[in-house]
């Protein structure tokens, strides 16, 4: 296992299985504080600056969350219209990053730039995470669902995969790149305008990664172990913000999960993740289910992230 202090956490490509399980164990460490809503010191001489060039609820709020429940400090931005990288300068990853790495010992950030984050870390000497990079990655995001599929499932080994959504999308990148460390098997449901591209397969089968794709939720889900979502109907995340106008288009039925479906087919065993904000793919009606962790998981985006703080600053090793 390679050490996490100083480390940049860019790519699930560069995670080994013991990195993803020493991750793991660190949160089990640090997750009272969480549960229990009691801040430690852990932190107390650390500053986390979150730089925020896309919208977020989770992500930024948990990472921020995460460095107050150890004790540590936080600044930082989540609208980049009001740093000089989004006005008239459009001050540059280079100079903007160099001069924050001065500000904070690590740097959380999302940018809607693919490789953006790997680029702020070239010039930045403190740890950069990687908060999600336009179609890229999104590795704490794909961290916290994992630890949760432990947590609720006991095991990484011999589970079944349903992605379903848009495979363009940081997560699934993340998620498929992370399977090839364990004993999994993934299915494919998207859009064909939205399947996984090309190079992307080919990246898979260079890493081994078990997966196949199959044309509707319908006819897959009766084999998951964990029903992984992301929306269809979803913004460009190559842009740094889109608003929304008018009409927003529904999920087709064979993207959707529904409560009947679950109850005709899925295993009962069988767990939904998604990371959420959702569309119609997933009715809030699915919430009451047996099969719903998804707000499980949006809380073990705070005891992830503690670890993964305590980790790359050495307050852990
Ligand atoms: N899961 C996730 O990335 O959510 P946010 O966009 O709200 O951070």
């Amino acid at each position: 296992m390679r050490s996490f202090l100083g480390r940049d956490i860019l790519s699930l490509k560069d995670f080994s299985r013991d990195d993803f399980l020493r991750v793991f164990e660190v949160a089990d460490d640090l997750r009272p504080h969480a549960t229990d809503r009691r801040n430690g010191d852990l932190l107390k001489d650390k500053t986390l600056l979150t730089a925020f060039y896309q919208p977020s609820t989770r992500t930024r709020l948990s990472t921020e969350a995460a460095m107050h429940r150890l004790g540590g400090h936080v600044l930082g931005f989540a609208d980049a219209k009001m740093t000089r990288a989004g006005d008239f300068y459009q001050e540059s990853i280079k100079d903007t990053f160099h001069m924050l790495e001065y500000y904070g010992d690590v740097i959380a950030m999302r940018h809607f730039e693919q490789g953006a984050p790997a680029e702020a870390a070239r010039w930045a000497s403190v740890p950069v995470i990687n908060c999600g990079d336009g179609w890229g990655e999104h590795p704490t995001q794909v961290l916290t669902d994992l630890y949760t599929v432990q947590r609720e499932l006991g095991t990484l080994d011999g589970l079944t995969y349903l992605l379903v959504g848009d495979m363009r999308m940081r997560t699934m990148h993340s998620l498929l790149y992370a399977l090839s460390q364990f004993d999994a098997e993934a299915i494919v449901v998207s859009p064909p305008d939205m399947a996984l591209l090309p190079e992307f397969k080919a990246e898979l089968d260079e890493l081994n990664v078990a997966y196949r794709e199959a044309p509707s939720v319908a006819d897959a889900i009766a084999d998951a172990d964990i029903i992984y979502m992301e929306p269809v109907v979803q913004a460009d995340y190559t842009q740094s913000r889109v608003e929304r106008g008018g009409e927003t288009g529904r999920t087709p039925e064979a993207y959707r999960v529904t409560r009947q479906l679950l109850r005709d087919k899925a295993k009962r065993s069988s767990i939904i993740l998604h990371s959420l904000p959702r569309m119609d793919e997933l009715p809030a009606d699915v919430d009451g289910t047996r099969h719903q962790r998804y707000w499980a998981e949006a809380f073990n985006g705070v005891p992830l992230r503690m670890a993964l703080l305590a980790l790359v600053l050495g307050a852990v090793e």
